[in-house]
């Protein structure tokens, strides 16, 4: 089964064809970071109207990066510009086409979904709502053909820090979130303490090597308080520090502040996380969202998995991020259990992960 997926919940225009649930055919990712990077972070706005110039030539370059792609138009070099979607003879192999609904950017998230409603609609296809954490943990199955549920997932991205119990591939169970900013906020926001470019998590990961992270101490909140997390403490901590330092006219070590920083947060992560797996049994652990790049968190979940005779896995680095890939591989699996939507699938800003879509077929 190929579906064709969507995703535009944030700053990325991506689109993918996923056959199977587990093997990538056309992967499409256009991302407006340079637009969104002059203002310190995502316009909510901006990235709506981008989609909106976007979407249809990169639902185009899915379909005409398909192998052995047969349009004539193509091959006879009209362009992908010149040709009108419905005259891609590709869309004809897809099976059904998969939307992210929600959790994301309403504005954003609306332009995937009517498209994709749309699209649906004039190929007479099956819609599939995917949530986007649900995504995020799907992801892992392109990469590793052998995993499969039950397993403990740590999902870190910009907007999301959740412990969960992925029970079936459509069934989850959350032990612990966070009750304000999720982790890659965190990086953000520290990022831009320092001065740092948007999107700063790569750039404290990269500057942290360099630094020595018990040079400081920030706060390891809520750390034995459940499985809960709380960043919005550290991230001010991390603020007074660097504007202690300057009111006292004292020079900032960058490095130090992103390698204290870094091992705070991976600290809070890891001791949480494996502690849940320990007490529960659990041998499967895996991660997944934007962070699950991190190199301090990979480095150190790793060591304490294996330590604790744990099997982890986390996805290549282009498949931490955004991408429609992860969006068509969680599609497949609510597809085999029965979960379909109708055109009346509405944007669902904030989604909790389990929520379903509207169930109903064409
Ligand atoms: O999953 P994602 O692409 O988008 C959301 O669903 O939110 O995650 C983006 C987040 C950003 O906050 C970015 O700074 C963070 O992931 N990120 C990282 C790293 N790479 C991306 N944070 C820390 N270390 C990294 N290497
Ligand atoms: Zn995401």
């Amino acid at each position: 089964m190929k579906i064709l997926a969507i995703e535009t919940s944030c700053d990325e225009t991506a689109v993918s064809i996923v056959e199977n649930g587990r093997k990538i055919i056309t992967n499409v990712i256009d991302s407006q970071i340079d637009k969104h990077k002059i203002f310190g972070g995502v316009v909510p706005e901006i990235a709506s109207r981008m989609h909106i110039e976007k979407i249809t030539a990169c639902v185009k370059e899915a379909l005409i990066s398909y192998p052995e792609c047969e349009t004539e138009a193509l091959n006879s070099n009209l362009g992908c510009a010149d040709t009108k979607l419905h005259e891609l003879k590709e869309l004809d192999k897809i099976d059904a086409i998969a939307v992210t609904y929600g959790p994301g950017l309403v504005g954003a998230l609306l332009v995937g979904l009517a498209f994709a409603k749309g699209l649906a609609f004039a190929t007479n296809k099956p819609l599939i709502g995917v949530h986007h954490i649900e995504g995020h943990i799907a992801a892992n199955y392109l990469e590793h053909k052998d995993l499969k549920p039950p397993f403990l997932c740590l999902v870190v991205s910009g907007g999301h820090t959740h412990l969960v119990d992925v029970i079936t591939y459509t069934k989850f169970n959350v032990i612990g979130k966070t009750k304000d900013d999720a982790v890659g906020e965190a990086y953000d926001k520290v990022a831009r303490t320092l001065d740092l470019k948007y999107p700063g998590g790569p750039k404290v990961d990269r500057l942290a090597k360099e630094g020595n992270p018990d040079s400081i101490k920030f706060p390891r909140a809520m750390i034995n308080d459940g499985f809960d997390f709380s960043f919005s403490g550290i991230k001010s901590a991390v603020l007074n520090y660097v504007n202690a330092e300057k009111m006292k006219g004292n020079p900032i070590n960058k490095a130090d502040v992103a390698a204290s920083f870094q091992k705070t947060v991976v600290d809070i992560l890891t001791h949480k996380t494996i502690k849940y797996a320990v007490e529960n049994n659990i041998k499967t652990l895996v991660m997944a969202g934007g962070v699950a790049a991190n190199s301090g968190l990979r480095s150190q979940m790793s060591k304490m998995a294996s330590e604790n005779n744990i099997t982890l896995f986390y996805p290549s680095l282009s498949l931490c991020t955004d991408n429609a890939a992860m969006i068509g591989s969680a599609a497949y699996y609510n597809f085999l259990d029965g979960i379909q939507s109708t055109q009346s699938l509405n944007a669902t800003p904030s989604l909790i992960v389990g929520q379903k879509p509207l169930v109903g077929f064409f």
